[in-house]
């Protein structure tokens, strides 16, 4: 990307007001949004007309069209695994995918989405039952990473949506305390069990399927002294959602409850193949349909609108523009809703586990930082968190705000205070408060000239934050699927333009590699290899009393 064209273009900025664009009277039509379900206001963000249309122009120089057309045709983009990206034909129509994927493939991912809606038909109408031929009441879906966030934070988004009579969970960390917090909700007999593994060897997942095993074969009684009730258990009630068939038949898991995961499906861009079986299970087979709904019709925009009315693109450039030219070096998402209380986390990973790089896909080192740190969470929580610092710290952090509209509770008037809160906080964020408005305040105050003068500066508020808000009528799963597509788009686009490959994650490798040594360590086999503080801690843990 042209970084030298990026940087001259933002000098202005650097020392400008956000509030002084605004003189502008067409500003918000100008820089607002809409498309499939959501609204974008970006009037908040330090740029003008000439900027973005330089933000433009460097994205088309860079071949973003091509780069786009490519994706969603297939092309092995993801050059460090020789691998296509194509998440987007999962949501897209059975035509689409035959012209993509050829005859074949589409027929093999059209069986895949008829097993897993005769599962969740089954399951609901209780004709799949447990090995006892009881209902299930529970389901309990086993993954990590991007075969566990795409279900936890559409589980939270669509809480409205879900079948009370099936409870769905979600595990994912190793640490046994969080598996015992759910066990102990759990009954062997009326639970379903989802392990989500496209490698089938991810040790945190592979330790905690073989825990659930445990768990049930242990608790399952004896259907009859003739069948062998441990197999029917693990028979009757375990699937799997996997490319690695072998490992999970060796796991024990009924051939005809795996259902299949691609190479040209990432991870963290799972959630629209039988990675979303728990989410199925939920919300039933037409709200799935509805969150690929609404996905698609986000696909539909990214990849037919000009960039300059092109909402994934234009938050992409944003990115960038707040990212690289005026050099921000984190993101925050704040959503002022409990159900989308789950997005930062998502997000954390289908941003930063995309981006977060520093060589570009050709090998090269890169001459320009990428991702920025996402962090967040729900809106009012943040407010009494970390906004302090984002108004009073010499740190300009950018936000993300997402609102829904419409409320989903019986308290209206709580929705309104959230809503309410959600302006104030991006309004605030740019107004800041200056030192003569803070004394013009006081001096209202009866307070001493002295009085005021010490504590006027601890009350001036920095200003000049950049924000986007995204508006939605309602929550609702075609929402969710715009909303999360609108994202994976964004991210691409970012990548593009950094130039990095965003769907490989070789990062992880080494943290795995050297979990695997210490905990060999950890059982008593010497390492001198390992830095002295980490043999000490070794040492700590096996001291342990
Ligand atoms: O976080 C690293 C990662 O490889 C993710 O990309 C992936 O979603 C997750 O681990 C789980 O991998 P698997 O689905 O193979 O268990």
């Amino acid at each position: 990307m042209n970084i030298q064209k990026l940087t001259s273009l933002a000098k202005s900025a650097k020392t400008r007001s956000i509030v002084s664009l605004f003189d502008q009277k067409e500003r918000i039509n100008d820089f607002s949004l809409s498309t499939a379900h959501l609204y974008l206001d970006y009037s908040k963000q330090n740029i003008n007309e000439v900027e973005l249309n330089g933000l433009i122009e460097i994205a088309e120089d860079v071949g973003l069209s091509e780069s786009i057309t490519h994706q969603f045709d297939g092309h092995k983009i993801n050059n460090t695994e020789g691998r296509s990206v194509l998440h987007t034909v999962l949501r897209a129509p059975q035509v689409v995918k035959q012209q993509v994927l050829g005859e074949t493939l589409a027929k093999e991912v059209e069986a895949a989405e008829q097993q897993m809606a005769k599962i969740v038909e089954g399951v609901q109408k209780g004709v799949i039952t447990g090995h006892t031929g009881q209902r299930f009441t529970d389901v309990l879906a086993i993954g990590i990473g991007g075969s566990y966030y795409g279900v936890k934070v559409s589980l939270s988004a669509l809480e409205h949506y879900r079948d009370l009579s099936l409870a769905v969970h979600v595990i994912a960390n190793v640490d046994g305390g969080a598996l015992e917090e759910k066990l102990k909700k759990l009954n062997v007999e009326t639970t379903l069990v989802v392990v989500i593994s496209k490698t089938f060897t991810t040790q945190e997942t592979m330790l905690n399927a073989k825990a659930v095993k445990q768990w049930m074969l242990s608790g399952a009684p004896e259907v009859s002294p003739t069948v062998n009730s441990l197999s029917t258990v693990i028979d009757k009630q375990w699937f799997a959602v996997s490319s690695n068939l072998e490992a999970v038949k060796t796991f024990g898991i009924n051939e005809k409850h795996i259902l299949p995961m691609w190479d040209w499906v990432g991870g963290r861009f799972s959630l629209w193949s039988a990675v979303g079986l728990p989410l199925a299970l939920a919300i039933g087979n037409d709200n799935f349909s509805k969150l690929k709904q609404g996905a698609y019709e986000m696909d539909m925009h990214f990849k037919s609108t000009d960039f300059k009315d092109n909402m994934p693109v234009i938050m992409a450039l944003l990115g960038i523009w707040n990212r690289n030219a005026l050099e921000y070096p984190t993101l925050a998402i704040l959503p002022y809703a409990h159900s989308l209380r789950a997005l930062p986390g998502y997000l954390q990973q289908t941003d930063m586990e995309s981006n977060g790089k520093s060589v570009s896909k050709s090998g090269d080192k890169l001459s320009w930082l990428t991702a920025p740190v996402v962090f967040g969470q729900e809106g009012t929580n943040g407010q009494h968190a970390f906004m302090q610092l984002m108004h009073q710290s010499d740190d300009i952090i950018p936000t993300d705000f997402i609102v829904a509209l419409k409320g989903r509770s019986q308290y209206v008037e709580n929705h309104k205070v959230l809503v309410a809160n959600c302006f104030a906080q991006s309004e605030a964020l740019m107004q800041g408060k200056t030192l003569a408005q803070v004394k013009r305040e006081l001096e209202k105050c009866n307070l001493s000239a002295d009085e005021i003068s010490q504590i006027a500066p601890h009350k001036t508020m920095k200003g000049n934050t950049p924000s986007n808000t995204l508006v939605m009528e309602l929550l609702a799963p075609e929402t969710m699927g715009a909303l999360l597509a609108l994202y994976e788009h964004k991210i691409f686009v970012q990548g593009v333009l950094w130039q990095v490959n965003s769907f490989d994650q070789w990062g992880v490798e080494l943290g795995k590699q050297l979990g695997t040594q210490i905990l060999s360590a950890m059982n008593g086999v010497k390492d001198d290899s390992l830095s002295a503080s980490s043999q000490s801690l070794v040492a700590k843990f096996l001291a342990r009393v």
